[in-house]
């Protein structure tokens, strides 16, 4: 069984796709063991209340220093037994010594095809009204490894979605869920889970099973 802990800030829809595909049984051999969330408005901390998973406020704001906040987070993922980290909509950077903790343990879900549209200061909406503003024809979505960077770790899986004439970023942002983020995120998961994803040369490889 992999040990998950799910780091998020707001709604809380990419929590809710794999509480789901943990429930249906598409998501075998995981167990979401903790929600950690920065912000106690979030409305994922109350998606993990109504599951019986863990709800957990942690927030950089109520501690000193950040390296009083990166002990808090790595005690608690260590008293959960973390074996997987993911962050799903989750806006506070990650303290170093947390990733140096769990090195090529820790992934995000990024709403566009990485490279693009990422980086420092380029997270939810924003990112598809960049896109927009581009004008792109093509977007999607990418879970990848976190490293020291921003959006710079191991890709493990992306998939593209169309853009389209009257799109607005809200718009979007909701296809870009349906369409990609919602499935690639229990599927890398899966991937994980299943010891069919590794690192090698700085690059994610996926094993056929
Ligand atoms: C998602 O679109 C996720 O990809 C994005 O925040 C949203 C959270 O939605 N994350 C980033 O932009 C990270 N750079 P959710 O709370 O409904 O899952």
């Amino acid at each position: 069984m992999l040990r998950v802990s799910v780091l998020v800030s707001g709604g809380g829809t990419n929590l809710q796709a794999i509480i789901d595909a943990v429930e249906n049984g598409s998501l075998a051999g995981v167990k979401i063991v903790s929600v950690i969330s920065n912000n106690r408005n979030a409305f994922a901390l109350e998606r993990a209340g109504k599951h019986q998973i863990p709800a957990i406020l942690l927030s950089p704001g109520d501690f000193p220093d950040r390296e009083q906040y990166a002990d808090a987070l790595i005690s608690s993922l260590k008293e959960t037994e973390t074996e997987l980290v993911v962050l799903a909509g989750f806006l506070v950077v990650i303290p170093p010594r947390v990733i140096e903790a769990f090195p090529n343990r820790i992934i995000n879900i990024h709403p566009s095809l990485i490279p693009s549209f990422c980086g420092k200061g380029c997270y939810g909406l924003k990112v598809h009204e960049m896109a927009l503003a581009r004008g792109v024809k093509v977007t999607g979505a990418t879970v990848h490894f976190v490293d020291a960077g921003t959006d710079t770790g191991p890709i493990i899986l992306q998939k593209a979605v169309e853009v389209l004439p009257d799109d607005t970023p809200e718009i979007l942002q909701r296809r870009v869920m349906e369409e990609a983020e919602w499935k690639l995120l229990p599927e890398a998961i899966g991937l994980i889970a299943a010891g069919r994803v590794e690192v090698v040369s700085g690059k994610a490889v996926i094993r056929k099973s």
